[in-house]
């Protein structure tokens, strides 16, 4: 069976997709253990609506692969719950937006098979009961502790009966960073302007910052050994994006506008503290960070 802890977007279209008798949903902790299955309708890439019933699993003990799709903040408690009942070498795939989240799974665990993913399919929910799959995309899977390197292509075989495209990734973290920047660059200038993705590109606050937040990243990515790449190319990278999700709301906006917490302490909060521990100086992250945060609820 496999495991999908986190029933939002994400977590949906991997349960749809899935062969129907091999997905399940494993419950928050204070949730009622009778709860009827999760009903939802789910609008494919062709616009056909199927109905999807997945249960609940009571109990962990059958997951041979868990799939984590829990928003970055949730998942350390979502799992230390769940993992003491999961089999110990069941591999787990973690989708979390961002970076550090990862990081301190791997820390916690580091026995464990612990991958991440990277994904650009694009899935939302326009009423809590209808999923979209909006878009089609990528999905690279690779290992973060040494136990999951010898399960990275097992796990690619599996999610691969979904019919995305799932590839395995030697380097995960660099794949991690790709979009860590585009989010870091598209999001809270979103969240702060209240605008789609494409709009940015034409307001004074996003060209008055976009450079200088691309240089601290730039010097992160190279001091992190990641990348070594011009700001201008970042910056080109982050545009091309927003104008190819021009009609989009970005994930952060959407929080905003639901009234529930963002992402930003693993998005540009993330590189703030990356600098702080190098000694690289992030005072655009840090604005965007603290605007972001007097947005949202803590
Ligand atoms: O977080 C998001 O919403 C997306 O990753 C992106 C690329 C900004 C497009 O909306």
């Amino acid at each position: 069976m496999i495991g999908i802890l986190g029933a939002g977007s994400l977590g949906r279209l991997w349960a749809a997709l899935l062969p129907e008798d091999q997905a399940a949903f494993l419950p928050r902790p204070d949730a009622d253990p009778a709860a009827p299955p999760l009903r939802y309708t789910f609008e494919s890439l062709q616009g056909d609506e199927i109905n999807v019933s997945r249960p609940w699993l009571g109990s962990a003990g059958d997951v041979t692969l868990l799939l984590v799709t829990t928003k970055a903040g949730d998942t350390l408690a979502a799992l230390r719950h769940w993992l003491p009942r999961v089999p110990e070498p069941t591999p787990v795939v973690l989708f979390q937006n961002g970076l550090g989240s990862q990081q301190a799974v791997a820390k916690a665990w580091p026995m464990r098979p612990i991958l991440a993913a990277s994904t650009t399919e694009g899935a939302n929910r326009p009423t809590p009961d209808h999923l979209i799959h909006a878009g089609t995309g990528d999905t690279w899977v690779g290992a973060l502790t040494r136990p999951a390197e010898s399960q990275t292509c097992s796990a690619v075989s599996r999610l691969s009966t979904t019919g995305l495209a799932i590839h395995t990734e030697e380097q995960i973290l660099p794949r991690l960073w790709q979009k860590l920047v585009v989010n870091a660059g598209i999001n809270p200038f979103t969240a702060i302007l209240d605008c789609p993705n494409g709009d940015l590109l034409t307001q004074n606050f996003f060209l008055e910052h976009i450079d200088a937040l691309c240089t601290e990243i730039a010097e992160l990515m190279a001091a992190e050994g990641i990348e070594r790449v011009a700001p201008a190319e970042l910056r080109q990278r982050i545009e091309t994006v927003a104008r190819n999700t021009a009609r989009n709301t970005s994930s952060m906006r959407g929080d905003i506008l639901k009234g529930r917490t963002t992402e930003i302490d693993f998005i540009n909060g993330y590189l703030v503290q990356l600098g702080q521990r190098l000694g690289i100086p992030t005072p655009v992250n840090q604005l965007l960070t603290d605007k972001v945060k007097q947005l949202s609820p803590q």
